[in-house]
């Protein structure tokens, strides 16, 4: 039987969406799509407003935002920080902090048992979960000790990072930003981050990749690749864009913005 396509929302959609941080307008009017199990990599010079973009999606009290962000068909500006966490989004921080007194595998246990909650599911056997964490833990070199410790404290650059993956395989977002994840990474972590993104996109999770550099961006193979500038997407292309980024510098994109797509 022959039905109608209806059109379908896609799983992250952000139309015009602006964002001050005090007197400072950071983003003027912001707008794409991702979809389950698709991969933007979203570029833009120092400054541009990448994390701010991120941050303000995830819903930091610092920025005061408008315009339109929707997960999965709700609302998302309209939710509280918690709430959108429930609904599947996950932050990955270019700094992730210290929080002395948290244990790791507790802190990353009480977040996945209220995304659990929110979705009418019991707790998670504690068991089970140390199981996984040292699954995880194992499948993104980091030490097994460090799931006792407190979250972050004391941790090296790259370790910060690797435990930042370690929540997001753990948590199994719907949407993942991840804003700088490969900076600090060895070689090592690198390969594993592409191996967690590249088989978590096939079970669905859409992805929101920042990132300054060429060989991790092509390795990710993502759907799309934007350039921020000026508070706007200014540019939107797939990987040769970022190939052009790399080559030139942002100085020279900026020069691109004039010319026809064909001609990048
Ligand atoms: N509290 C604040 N007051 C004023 N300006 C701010 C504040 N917080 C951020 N900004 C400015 O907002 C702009 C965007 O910052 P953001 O951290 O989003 O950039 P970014 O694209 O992530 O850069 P990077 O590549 O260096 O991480 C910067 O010019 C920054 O100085
Ligand atoms: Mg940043």
């Amino acid at each position: 039987m022959n039905r109608p396509a209806t059109p379908r929302e896609p799983l992250l959609s952000v139309r015009e969406l602006r964002v001050d941080v005090g007197t400072t307008r950071v983003l003027r009017s912001v707008g794409f799509d991702v979809d389950a199990g698709e991969l933007v990599v979203l570029m833009g010079a120092n400054g541009s407003g990448k994390s701010t973009l991120a941050l303000a999606l995830a819903g930091h009290p610092r920025y005061q935002v408008a315009g339109q962000a929707r997960l999965a068909g709700q609302d998302l500006l309209a939710m509280p920080v918690e709430a959108r966490a429930r609904a599947g989004l996950f932050l990955s921080l270019q700094a992730p902090p210290d929080i002395p007194g948290v244990r790791n595998n507790l802190f990353i246990r009480t977040a996945l048992n209220a995304q659990r909650a929110a979705r009418g599911d019991s707790e998670i056997d504690a068991y089970d979960f140390l199981g996984q964490a040292k699954a995880g833990a194992a499948r993104l070199g980091l030490p097994e000790a460090m799931l006792a410790r407190p979250v972050n404290e004391g941790f090296s650059g790259g370790e910060r990072k690797r435990n930042e993956l370690l929540q997001l395989a753990l948590l199994k977002p719907r949407v993942a930003l991840l804003d700088e994840i490969d900076s600090g990474l060895d070689v090592d972590g690198v390969r594993a981050l592409v191996d967690l993104v590249g088989s978590m996109r096939r079970e669905g999770t859409a992805f929101v990749v920042v990132s300054h550099y060429l060989q991790l961006i092509e390795s990710l193979a993502p759907d799309r690749v934007l350039r921020l500038h000026e508070g706007c997407i200014a540019e939107t292309g797939g990987v040769e864009l970022a190939r052009a980024i790399a080559a030139q510098g942002y100085a020279a994109s900026r020069s691109r913005e004039a010319e026809p797509v064909e001609a990048r």
